[in-house]
């Protein structure tokens, strides 16, 4: 029983974007954080805010981490954003600015 839940563990901390995001829905990913975020990112980057994304000192360097800075945002801000919300949101960043296969 302890060897599946180990196999298990190692399979799920290499699942890769892909398997991440399969279900998430980044058109409605993309319309939350067009509402949500990016006055505040567009206020200390300049632009439309997407700097934030791409900058050479990114702390984020996987689509997990992306999946936790996301939730980290959300919860600053108060949002109370549902999981699937988030997913959708961080879906939607990767697909249009990190680009992480895994
Ligand atoms: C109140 C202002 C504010 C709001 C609203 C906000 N953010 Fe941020 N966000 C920041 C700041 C400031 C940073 C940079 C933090 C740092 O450098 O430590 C950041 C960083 C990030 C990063 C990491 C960028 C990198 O370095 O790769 C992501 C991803 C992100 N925000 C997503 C979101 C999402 C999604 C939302 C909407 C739910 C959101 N943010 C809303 C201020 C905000």
């Amino acid at each position: 029983m302890r060897i599946v839940f180990i196999l298990f563990c190692l399979l799920s901390l290499n699942a890769s974007a892909n398997e991440l995001f399969a279900k998430a829905d980044v058109a409605a990913g993309k319309a939350l954080h067009e509402k949500n975020c990016i006055s505040c990112h567009a206020s200390s980057f300049g632009g439309n805010g997407s700097g934030i994304y791409m900058r050479e000192y990114a702390k984020v360097k996987t689509s997990k981490g992306l999946v936790t800075q996301v939730r980290a945002c959300n919860t600053n801000i108060g949002l109370k954003w549902f999981e699937d919300e988030e997913l959708n949101v961080a879906a939607y960043l990767n697909q249009a600015y990190y680009k992480f296969e895994k």
